[in-house]
Formats: structure tokens, sequence, C-alpha cells
């Protein structure tokens, strides 16, 4: 009949049913950011009820809690900056159905452990995100050994002891995840942000190992390796976003990445033009990716 329609409710219904579809990537693993309350849900019951975030104070590690307490997940957080993880949990509880704990805590020390499992004991884990971190950029050689044994400590040392000390009770309840804040600077050599690079380059790796071992044990791992993102380290340590030839990306947008792509492949790089450099590192001989690197870095620094 002229001027009526045809009943499409079925494949409406249908339709409506099926999973929100990914956008368009030439990255296989980018996450899906349409996030359904279902869906939410799904992420609460795998990674919840509690999550420890480390470097929670400041930037990327702020923007992880932020997006986890948004999924109703309850927070562990922890950093040195007392003041600034107690404001953000009076901050998300008054915000989201959820409850903190505040960790005062350097996880360069040797007691950094005790100090958190103390917390943590008494919760119910899901998930641990691995994220505090710092950088210095400089001659290797200009930098005195007693901070870089700091950074190695802090970038490495304690995200594989948490990652110990977490595991076997994600694997007892069959279900959690472990996020690991590695970087796009570990996809190679970084000259005068050496050490950094190689921290890196640890939690990225450990990430990948634990990815495949774990997976069968319903814990799901991923390295999230961020381009230049606009937070205070890099900022701390002398780079000037001015002079970074590629568009950095806000926190949030990298936290809600990260998060999304628990469940998926090891290694999530948010951001298309992070992802296509990582492609090209892949396509080069090393030494000019290193080569290119440090051209980079000297620019953004003078
Ligand atoms: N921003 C970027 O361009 C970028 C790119 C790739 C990867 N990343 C990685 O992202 C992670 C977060 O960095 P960000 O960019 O968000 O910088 P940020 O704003 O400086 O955050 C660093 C966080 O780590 C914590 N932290 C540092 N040293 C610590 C220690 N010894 N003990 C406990 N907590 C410590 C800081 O808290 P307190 O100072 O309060 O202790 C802060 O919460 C790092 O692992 C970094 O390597 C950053």
């Amino acid at each position: 009949m002229r001027g009526s329609r045809p009943d499409t409710s079925k494949s409406c219904a249908r339709r409506c049913r099926r999973p929100p579809r990914r956008p368009f990537s030439i990255y296989p693993s980018t996450p899906n950011p349409c996030y359904a309350p279902s869906v939410k849900s799904d992420f609460l019951q795998k990674y919840g009820p509690w999550a420890v975030v480390t470097g929670a104070s400041s930037g990327i590690g702020e923007a992880i809690a932020r997006e986890l307490a948004a999924r109703g997940v309850h927070l562990v957080l922890c950093a040195r900056r007392k003041d600034r993880l107690s404001a953000l949990a009076a901050e998300l509880t008054g915000l989201h159905s959820i409850q903190t704990r505040v960790v005062e805590v350097d996880l360069s020390t040797d007691t950094f452990l005790p100090t958190i499992t103390e917390v943590t004991n008494a919760l119910d884990v899901g998930l641990l995100v691995n994220n505090a971190g710092f950088g210095d950029k400089g001659p290797f050689i200009g930098c005195d050994l007693t901070e870089h044994l700091r950074m190695l400590h802090t970038n490495c040392r304690a995200p594989l002891m948490l990652a110990h000390t977490f595991a076997p009770k994600l694997i007892e309840r069959g279900r959690g995840g472990i996020l690991f804040t590695s970087s796009t600077a570990a996809f190679q050599g970084i000259p005068f942000a050496s050490h950094y690079a190689a921290t890196k380059g640890y939690d990225l790796q450990l990430a990948e190992g634990l990815w495949y071992e774990l997976k069968p044990q319903g814990v799901d791992v991923v390295a999230l390796c961020p381009g230049p993102t606009d937070t205070e380290g890099p900022r701390r340590t002398g780079v000037n976003p001015a002079k970074v030839p590629i568009s950095t990306m806000d926190a949030k947008s990298v936290a809600e990445y990260g998060l999304n792509a628990l469940g998926g492949n090891p290694v999530a790089v948010p951001g298309m033009t992070n992802r296509l450099l990582h492609t090209l590192v892949k396509l080069v001989p090393r030494r000019v990716a290193t080569a290119v690197s440090g051209k980079m870095i000297q620019r953004v620094t003078s």
C-alpha cells in the first residue's frame, strides 16, 4: 500500500541485540568504545569488585581510577601524594556508589609491598593496574645511578612484585585482570631516554608473556602502550609539548582505551598515529627506528 511502511520491528530488534560495531581500524587490538550498560556490568563482574591502581594521584593512573569508578569498581588508590589520593577518593565516592582505600606508598622502597597488602588482604581484588612510573631524559651517564635504580624499582620491580602477589589470587577466583602501563617507548631503544625505554620494554614483555600464561585461567593481561600523553610526567622531564611532532592524547582517552582492551590482544596502542608509527617501527631496521627516536627526543627536550 502506498505510504505504508514495511514492518521492520523484528529486524530492528535483532539488530539492536547485536553487540555494537567496532569502528574501522587497521589495528586488530582496537577495543570497542561502545560501552552499553550490560557490557559495564560484565566488566564489573569480571574485574570487580575491587581494583588496585598504582600511580593514581595524577595523569593516566588518575584517569584510569576515574573510569573504573564510573564502571562501579571499588578502588585502592596508591601513590606517594596522599593529599591528592584523598581528594580523588572523596570525589569519586561522592560521584559513584563506590568504596575507596587510600595507600600512601613509595613503590621504589623495599617496604612497599606489605604497605599495600595490609590494605588489600581483606578485599576481593579483581584488577591490578600497574601504572605508576616515571622517566628521565638526557644522557645515560648524566643521571646518577641511584636515580636509575629508583626508576628500575618503580617501573619494573614494583609491577613484577605486585603481579606475582595478585596473580595467584586472580587465578584462584578464575577471573580478573592485570593492566601494565608500558609505552610506545618500549618498541625500540630510545637514545637519551635509554633506561626509561628499557624499563617500559620490560613491562611490555612481562605483560605479553603473562597474557598467554594466565588466559586459560581466566585472567586477562594487557600492556597499555600510550604515545605522548598530556600529563605531568613528560613536562617534569623537560618535554616541550609544542615540539612533539605527533599529536598528544588526553589521559582520559588513553585510560578508556586501556580498560576496554582487557580481554583482547596483549598489546594495546591508543591513537591511530601511535598505531601507524608502531607498524612503521616493525617495518624498518631497528637501528633506523632507534636513530629516529633519538633525534626526536633531542628535539622535544631542546
Ligand atoms: N605521559 C606520557 O606521555 C606517557 C606515555 C607512555 C607511557 N606513560 C606511562 O604512564 C604511566 C603514568 O605516567 P603519567 O604520564 O600519567 O605521569 P604522571 O602524571 O607523572 O603520573 C605518574 C604516577 O606515578 C606515581 N609514582 C611515580 N613514582 C612513584 C613511586 N616511587 N611510588 C609510588 N607512585 C609513584 C605518581 O604519584 P606520586 O608522585 O604521588 O607518587 C603518579 O601518580 C607511567 O608508567 C609512564 O611511564 C606515560
